[in-house]
C-alpha cells in the first residue's frame, strides 16, 4: 500500500426529511445564494422546501445551471454575489450544479483570470466561499470530494480542478428527493459511479486489500441495484444504496494508498465538450476499448476483476479478460446506455477532432503509468468506433 493522507471534512446528513436540517447547517445570518440547474427542482418541491428550511435569512437564487456546467453561465452568478456581498453558497442539484458552485465558490474571491483555476487544475486557490449541497442525482461523488469539472464554451474546453477549500461544508442526501429522476439519468448515475470505482481498482497491484475488497463491494452492489433500480424506480431502499454507493464511489476512500488511471474519464470529456454527450455516456463508450487495449498492463486487476466481480473462473487468462469486458459492455447496455461511437452518429472524424483536442489540453501521457499517449488514446477511440 501506497503512503497517504486522506481528509474529508464534508458532512452528510442523509435520510428522507433531512432538507428542514438547513436551518442548523447553515449559520443564522448567512447571506445565501440557492444556486439550480433549470426547472428540476422547483417542479418537484425541493426548492420550496429548501426555500422554507432557510427561513428568514437573506436568500437569492441563481438559476439556470446547465449539465456540464459553464464559465459563461457560472462567471454571471459571480458578479451578482460580489455585487450583493453574499457570503454562503448552496447548490441544489446533481453534480453539474454542484461543481458550478465549487467554482463560483472559489471565482468569487479570486484575483485574476478566474478561468485560470482551471488551467492551473486548481492549485492556484488560496481561499473560497463556504457552501453546502442538497444533492438531487446520485452519480459523480461531487457531494462529498473536493473536485469540479467546468466547461469553457466558447473553447468547447471541458476541465476538472481540485483543492480540499472547495470540500461541501455539508452535503443532505434525501434518497426521496430522487424519484423524479428520467431514466436516462438514474443509468448515467449507475454507470459514472461504476467507472469511478473502476478508474481507482482497476490497475496494478498494490498491496490495497482493503481498498479492492471496497471497489469489488461496490461494484458488485452497482451491478445487482442497476437494472433494479430501473425496474422499480420509486423503491426507496434501493435508492438509497445507489445513492451512498455513489457518494462512496468518489469520496477518496477506495483511491487512497492505491494507483489510479482517470484516462477513460480524461478521453470521455473531451468528447463531451465536442459532441454534448453525457458524461457517463462517453465512459460507457471509451472503457471497454480502453480495458482491452491496455490489458497487458492491467492483466493481474482484470483477472482478479472477472474472478471476484463477474465471477468467471473457466478459461485461459486472455479468455477471463475479454469475459469481464464483454460483461462490463453489457451492463452498460443492460442500463441502456450504448457503447458505440457509431451509436451516438459519430464516425473517424470524431476520433480526429478528440484527439487534437487532448494534445492541446496536454492529455498526452495519462494513465495510472502516464504511459497512454495520444496514438493509444486515438486507438482506443477508433476501437470504440
Ligand atoms: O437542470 P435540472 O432541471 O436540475 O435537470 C437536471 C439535469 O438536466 C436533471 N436532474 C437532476 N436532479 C433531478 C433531475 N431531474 C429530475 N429530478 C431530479 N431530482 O438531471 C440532469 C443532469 O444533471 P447533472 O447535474 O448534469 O448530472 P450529474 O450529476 O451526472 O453531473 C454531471 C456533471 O458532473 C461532472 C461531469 O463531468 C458533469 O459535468 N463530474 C463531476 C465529478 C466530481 N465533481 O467529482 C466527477 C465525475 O466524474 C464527473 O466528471
Ligand atoms: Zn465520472
Amino acid at each position: 500500500m501506497n503512503n497517504f493522507e486522506f481528509f474529508n471534512p464534508t458532512k452528510i446528513v442523509f435520510g428522507t426529511e433531512t432538507i428542514a436540517k438547513l436551518d442548523q447547517l447553515v449559520p443564522a445570518t448567512a447571506r445565501v445564494m440557492v444556486l439550480l440547474g433549470g426547472e428540476s427542482a422547483r417542479k418537484n418541491g425541493t426548492l420550496a422546501e429548501v426555500r422554507a428550511a432557510l427561513g428568514s435569512r437573506e436568500v437569492h437564487e441563481f438559476n439556470g445551471i446547465e449539465p456540464n456546467p459553464t464559465y459563461e453561465t457560472l462567471m454571471q452568478a459571480v458578479e451578482i454575489i460580489r455585487t450583493e456581498k453574499l457570503d454562503f453558497l448552496l447548490a441544489v442539484g446533481g453534480g453539474s450544479v454542484i461543481d458550478g458552485t465549487k467554482f463560483v465558490a472559489a471565482a468569487v474571491p479570486f484575483v485574476g483570470e478566474p478561468w485560470d483555476i482551471l488551467t492551473s487544475f486548481g492549485q492556484n486557490i488560496s481561499s473560497a466561499l463556504p457552501f453546502g449541497t442538497v444533492l438531487t442525482l446520485p452519480a459523480t461523488g461531487s457531494e462529498m470530494n473536493h473536485g469540479a469539472v467546468i466547461t469553457q464554451k466558447a473553447t468547447q474546453t471541458k476541465l476538472p480542478f481540485m483543492n480540499p477549500l472547495v470540500f461541501p461544508q455539508f452535503s443532505i442526501l434525501d434518497p426521496s428527493k430522487t424519484f423524479t429522476l428520467p431514466t436516462r439519468q438514474i443509468a448515467n448515475g449507475v454507470v459514472d459511479a461504476f467507472v469511478h470505482t473502476v478508474e481507482q481498482y482497476l490497475t496494478y497491484p498494490a498491496g490495497g486489500m482493503v481498498q479492492d475488497r471496497y471497489a469489488e463491494g461496490l461494484l458488485n452492489i452497482l451491478i445487482e441495484i442497476g437494472p433494479k433500480v430501473l425496474a422499480n424506480p420509486q423503491d426507496y431502499d434501493l435508492r438509497a444504496n445507489l445513492m451512498w454507493a455513489a457518494t462512496q464511489a468518489l469520496n477518496g476512500l477506495i483511491g487512497a494508498g492505491v494507483p489510479q488511471d482517470w484516462s477513460t474519464h480524461m478521453i470521455g470529456h473531451e468528447l463531451t465538450a465536442l459532441f454534448d454527450i453525457d458524461h457517463a455516456r462517453t465512459l460507457a463508450i471509451v472503457l471497454p476499448a480502453n480495458l482491452a487495449l491496455r490489458s497487458e498492463s492491467k492483466r493481474e486487476k482484470l483477472l482478479q476483476y472477472a474472478e471476484r466481480v463477474w465471477h468467471i473462473t473457466e478459461g485461459t487468462d486472455a479468455e477471463r479478460i475479454a469475459a469481464a469486458i464483454h460483461k462490463t459492455r453489457e451492463f452498460f447496455e443492460a442500463m441502456g446506455i450504448q457503447t458505440r461511437l457509431a451509436d451516438y452518429g459519430l464516425s473517424q472524424d470524431a476520433v480526429d477532432a478528440v484527439v487534437k483536442q487532448l494534445a492541446a489540453h496536454g492529455m498526452t501521457a495519462l494513465g495510472e503509468r502516464q504511459d497512454v499517449t495520444l496514438a493509444m488514446s486515438r486507438q482506443i477511440l477508433e476501437n470504440s468506433l
